[in-house]
């Protein structure tokens, strides 16, 4: 077994098995922000990813990236259904965004958790190089920290949250709650987006684990437990490099005639997912066109929601929602060849979004509840000039940093909407002030700063419990 001196241990490996139309497989980059963020910064490091390849029964053996190695891990059809569609996605993932979707609270599924994740534990700790670092990703493999330094207590452990960490009277609702929170506290270095997320931890290690300590530096048992906020980024040079290509700018002025030249273009882009507020955004625009104060014929929508985790129930019943009223706002308010809304529910390429990206007026990014929000910054990177605006949710914690964006309280629709128009009306100057701030920001706190600013912190963490 090929053994690596970095180890990241995250649910999806960066690439997605696809069947393609003659029925052979092809692989495409994961979307989702988890998958993009890390695979700028592997592509040119040696490591080995411990990842799901996306489909059910035994792993096939997959080739190296570049310097990358994959090494996957198979997950049964029951595994799927228990330890990712049930313990991730339908108990933790609504829980850790606020609650917006009911949590499902299902007993049968924690014991599938816990052998997924002993699974990614024993394939991380056959990897690794004797002192390696091993750094574990996201809510799917909260308790592997734990289990890979009962396995391998040479190497160093980091745990990286992307999504929000929910207050302490949230997480409190978790019935496993002690085990969740001292497997992610297995690790020597905890990271999160956003420092209240270190607050609530430390709250609740002492409150549930006796811990001492305070917030960023936890004392649990014998150890000190390192936390902190790492908020993560983007390439910023690949996506502008890619919006400068000759090919994309031509797309982009494609788009913008096919979109209409004249017309004002409002442009949102997710995964298909209720966390994101499409609904809450589609009743404003609806709103704003049914009161007369946006028309048509001069202002049009373009909602790009990729689809995700469709076998999840409440994913399904958004994507109908979501479909039934974006048919109902085409029906009553577009015109022939006019219409109101452009929804595609389809994965892009990378270039595709770019050119995008290049056609908006205003990038509506409106999240109920999102761990960082990677969307946001890919837009103000493939901007290639000082226009266009960003209305940002207050509830992604990219708003802690895009400052210089048109901040919206999404669950308020009347303030959307006044924002939504305030966005399109706004004075050239204004924006051309706020795209600098904006791009200046991510400039230098891209991906790569993020990795750095991590893995330094982590090199530096085992400190005595002194
Ligand atoms: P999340 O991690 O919750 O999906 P983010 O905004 O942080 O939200 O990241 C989403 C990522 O998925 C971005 O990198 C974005 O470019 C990508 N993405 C979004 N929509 C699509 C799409 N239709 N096709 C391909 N990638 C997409
Ligand atoms: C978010 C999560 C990631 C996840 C991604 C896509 O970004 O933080 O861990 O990979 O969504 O979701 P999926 O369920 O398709 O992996």
């Amino acid at each position: 077994m090929r053994q690596s001196s970095l180890v990241v241990v995250a649910n999806r490996l960066p690439l997605d098995d696809n069947a393609a139309p003659d029925g052979a497989c092809e692989w495409r980059r994961s979307p989702g922000g988890l998958a993009g963020a890390l695979h700028a910064i592997l592509e040119q490091t040696p490591a080995t990813w411990v990842g799901w390849g996306g489909g059910v029964g035994p792993a096939r053996d997959l080739p190296d990236i570049g310097t990358l190695r994959l090494r996957p891990v198979s997950l049964s059809e029951d595994e799927l259904a228990g330890y990712y569609e049930g313990f991730a996605n339908s108990t933790l993932w609504p829980l850790y965004h606020d609650a917006v979707e009911q949590p499902v609270f299902d007993r049968g599924w924690w014991e599938t958790y816990r052998t997924v994740n002993r699974r990614f534990a024993e394939a991380a700790a056959e990897v690794a190089e004797p002192g390696a670092t091993v750094w574990v990703q996201d809510y799917h493999l909260q308790l592997v920290p734990q289990m890979i330094r009962e396995l391998r207590p040479d190497v160093r452990i980091g745990f990286f949250l992307h999504v929000p960490f929910p207050p302490p009277e949230l997480f409190m609702q978790l019935p496993r709650r002690i085990e969740l929170l001292r497997g992610m506290l297995g690790a020597d270095l905890v990271g999160f987006q956003r420092p209240q997320a270190a607050h609530n931890v430390a709250q609740l290690a002492q409150k549930l684990l006796g811990a001492r300590g305070a917030d960023e530096r936890i004392l649990l048992d014998d150890r000190v437990v390192l936390t902190g906020a790492f908020p993560v980024s983007i390439d910023v040079a690949e996506m502008r490099s890619l919006s400068a290509r000759p090919y994309v700018v031509n797309q982009a002025r494609q788009l913008r005639h096919d979109l209409g030249a004249h017309k004002r273009v409002l442009l949102s882009v997710d995964r298909l997912d209720y966390t994101k507020g499409i609904e809450h955004r589609l009743t404003a625009y609806s709103e704003l066109i049914r009161d007369g104060r946006v028309k048509v014929r001069d202002t049009v929508m373009v909602q790009v929601a990729v689809p995700s985790r469709e076998r999840v129930e409440s994913y399904r019943g958004l994507r109908d929602r979501i479909e039934r009223e974006v048919g109902r706002i085409n029906g009553e308010y577009g015109r022939v060849g006019e219409p109101a809304i452009h929804y595609l529910n389809q994965p892009f390429d990378r270039a595709d979004l770019a050119a995008l990206y290049q056609t908006a007026d205003v990038m509506v990014v409106t999240p109920l509840r999102d761990g960082m929000n990677l969307v946001a910054k890919e837009f103000v990177a493939a901007r290639r000039e000082d226009n266009g605006a960003l209305v940002l949710s207050e509830f992604a914690g990219a708003a802690a940093e895009l400052e210089d964006a048109f901040l919206v309280n999404p669950h308020d629709v009347d303030g959307l909407k006044e924002t939504l128009l305030h966005a399109l009306a706004a004075d050239p100057d204004d924006l051309a002030t706020r795209m600098k701030g904006m791009r200046d920001y991510i400039t230098s706190n891209d991906i790569h700063a993020w990795a750095r600013a991590y893995l330094t912190a982590l090199h530096e963490s085992r400190v005595p419990a002194v």
